[in-house]
Formats: C-alpha cells, sequence, structure tokens
C-alpha cells in the first residue's frame, strides 16, 4: 500500500487532529502535546506526549486486535500519525473503573485506591457544552445515543478490554485503576474500539509504589508529568 497522504482537516480535537485521506473509508489520527484537564479550562503542553501516545495507543490496540476486539487501528504511519479507519463516533465516553479514583471516589466518597468489589462501568454523553455528563441506558435510548444492541456490544468489548489490558499492564508492573474508551460505527454499522488508550485517558499506578504515571500528573500539578509518560513507554514499547 502506498504512503496514505493527508488531506484537508476533518477534525479537531483537544489532543488530536482528524485528517481525511484519498480513501473515503481511512483517515489520518494526528497526536499534539496539549494538554487540557477539567474540560478546557487548565491548559498546557506536555512535551513529547503526541509521540508517547500515538506509540503507546497503536501498542495496545494491536494487542486489543489480537484478542478478539475490533479495532479502527490500520498502520502507524509517523511518530505522530497513525492510518485508522472512519468511523462515526458513538457519542459516549465509556468509563470502566476497577479501583476508585477521581470523580467516583469525589461523588460516592470513596478513599482513592480503595479496591471496588466489582467492576463500574458508567458513560457520559461527549458533550463538551454540557461537561459531559453522566447518563444511564434509559438517557440512551431516550436520546437515541446508541441503539440497545450497540450499547450491549459496547459493554461487552468494553468489559474485555479491562480484562486484556489489566492483565497486560501487571506484567509490566503498572495497575490498571481506571480509563475511558470510545466507540465508532463503520459505514455498514459495525461497532469498533476507536480514539486512544493512552496514559491521557487512562490511571496507571505504580504496582509496588502506587506512584501516578499518567495525566493525574498534569491535572494535579504534581510534577514530574513528561517522566510519567516516557516511564509508561518504556514499560510497554522497552523504549
Ligand atoms: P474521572 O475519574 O475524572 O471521571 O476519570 C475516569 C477516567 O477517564 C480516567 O482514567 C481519566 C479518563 N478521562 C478521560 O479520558 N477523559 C475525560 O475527559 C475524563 C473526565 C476522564
Amino acid at each position: 500500500m502506498a504512503a496514505a497522504q493527508k488531506m484537508n482537516q476533518l477534525y479537531e480535537g483537544k489532543a488530536k487532529r482528524v485528517f481525511a485521506t484519498a480513501d473515503p473509508g481511512l483517515c489520518i489520527v494526528d497526536y499534539k502535546d496539549d494538554a487540557t484537564a477539567f474540560n478546557g479550562l487548565k491548559k498546557g503542553q506536555i512535551a513529547g506526549k503526541g509521540v508517547i501516545n500515538n506509540r503507546v495507543t497503536n501498542h495496545l490496540m494491536r494487542l486489543m486486535e489480537r484478542n478478539g476486539i475490533p479495532t479502527h487501528f490500520v498502520e502507524e504511519l509517523s511518530e505522530r500519525e497513525t492510518l485508522v479507519k472512519k468511523v462515526d463516533i458513538v457519542p459516549l465516553e465509556v468509563i470502566v473503573r476497577n479501583i476508585a479514583a477521581g470523580s467516583l471516589s469525589t461523588r460516592l466518597g470513596l478513599p482513592e485506591g480503595e479496591k471496588l468489589r466489582s467492576t463500574v462501568l458508567e458513560f457520559s454523553y461527549k458533550n463538551d457544552e454540557l461537561g459531559d455528563p453522566m447518563v444511564n441506558d434509559y438517557h440512551i435510548a431516550a436520546m437515541n445515543l446508541a441503539t440497545k444492541e450497540e450499547v450491549a456490544i459496547i459493554c461487552d468489548y468494553a468489559m474485555r478490554v479491562n480484562e486484556i489490558l489489566g492483565g497486560y499492564l501487571k506484567t509490566a508492573g503498572v495497575e490498571l485503576i481506571d480509563f475511558k474508551l470510545e466507540f465508532g460505527k463503520t459505514p455498514d454499522g459495525t461497532i469498533i474500539l476507536a480514539d486512544e488508550i493512552s496514559p491521557d485517558t487512562c490511571r496507571f499506578w505504580d504496582s509496588k509504589t502506587g506512584e501516578k504515571l499518567d495525566k493525574d500528573r498534569f491535572r494535579r500539578d504534581l510534577g514530574g508529568v513528561e517522566d510519567a509518560y516516557r516511564e509508561i513507554l518504556r514499560r510497554l514499547l522497552g523504549e
């Protein structure tokens, strides 16, 4: 296959840009170093983040593919650019939690680090103006955000991603606290895993020390942000 070329920009998000290619079924994602938190209220840059998130995401998407989860991944094109299948993003953020942290701890008064008795799955409606409000199956049906069948597939994939990713990270000395996934629909209606799986979208804690190796270092001004991202790259890809 000839190397795909970027054409017009289709979309610019907070951490990535998406470009059309000559093939209407494919697009190119370009990862930025920009970092935001609290729905864009806090803005900054994490040097080298785009390169790391591109590499880490592609590594983990390949892991998912090998384990039977269909994804949008096609080919890594460069340090920051990846060819992916063009999808309509289902407007839901799918959050999976193993250990209490972040907004769950705040909302329910559970201490950060407390193991949950069972895995928690949450949905947020992807809408920046509304601050991505949490929704349940009833809201999803009432607003026609996804069909019942699509929600069932998404839940099944999200739980399987949790098993595969959690097991894999353990071997790298990383505890998977929680993470956010997004899914897309191909033109024939197939649901596939899309977006990214990276220190921006997951909470990764060192298994031994509990040290945070993810975007919470930026959100909470903990320092050592770049080092944490580099440490994840090193542990997962040996780079
Ligand atoms: P939360 O505890 O802030 O709700 O975050 C749960 C997980 O989702 C955490 O791993 C970070 C990730 N996340 C995103 O990827 N994007 C977001 O906009 C938010 C709020 C969280």
